[in-house]
């Protein structure tokens, strides 16, 4: 989807998504010391908030200027306004001022796998000394058990492989595929997976 289709989606009456942070960011980040943190993806910002509310100083990344507008408003009224600069900017074009973050997120943000190794590239290059990256992604796996995806392998990574371009100066603390429910386009429940990268920058 590009930035006119998101916009057009953050832009229905109802929110895209549940407002609630995503678990996988909740797990791994409760019990880190709060720093600045980096969000790319941020989508309607609830994980940028729930980082603000647990202390982190948020630059929260995303294309959707209708998204960000939502999210901005979600952040004013539960109070976290001034913890969260919202960035309009295409991650395809972003590059980072340095490695300046403790810790770096994005969750789902589904590209070719060309444009991805590069964003990716970017954001691992905004890790401070000691700071950690984590990427979520939905897995190619799910393509086989009948979620509603985007029919394209190209878009979807795992784990080992977002962990095998960082190189060398990294510590890969969890590279996983993630086991959880989701809804089978016939309506039931399944098993499907999340790619899940954590790594801490030596
Ligand atoms: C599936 S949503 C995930 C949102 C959020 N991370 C979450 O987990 O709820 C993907 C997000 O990526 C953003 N996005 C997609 N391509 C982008 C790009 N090239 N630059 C910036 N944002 C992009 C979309 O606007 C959307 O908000």
């Amino acid at each position: 989807m590009d930035q006119t289709q998101w916009d057009e989606r953050y832009g229905a009456r109802e929110p895209v998504w549940s407002g609630r942070p995503n678990a996988t960011l909740v797990a791994q980040v409760t019990g880190l010391t709060p720093g600045r943190a980096l969000e790319a993806a941020a989508g309607e910002g609830a994980d940028a908030i729930w980082l603000a509310q647990h202390g982190w100083q948020v630059t929260a990344l995303d294309f959707s200027a209708v998204g960000l507008a939502r999210a901005a408003a979600a952040a004013a009224e539960r109070g976290v306004a001034d913890a969260i600069s919202w960035v309009h900017t295409d991650l395809l074009d972003w590059t980072s001022e340095g490695p300046g973050f403790d810790l770096v997120t994005s969750h789902y943000l589904h590209l070719p796998s060309e444009p991805r190794r590069r964003v990716y590239a970017a954001l691992a290059a905004a890790v401070a000394p000691g700071g950690r990256l984590l990427v979520v992604g939905h897995h190619p796996s799910d393509l086989e058990v009948g979620v509603q995806r985007p029919p394209d392998p190209d878009l979807f990574f795992t784990a080992e492989e977002v962990a095998a371009d960082l190189g060398a100066g990294w510590v890969v603390e969890q590279a996983l595929a993630a086991p959880r429910t989701g809804t089978h386009r016939e309506g039931h429940e399944v098993t499907i997976h999340d790619a899940v990268l954590l790594a801490r920058r030596v």
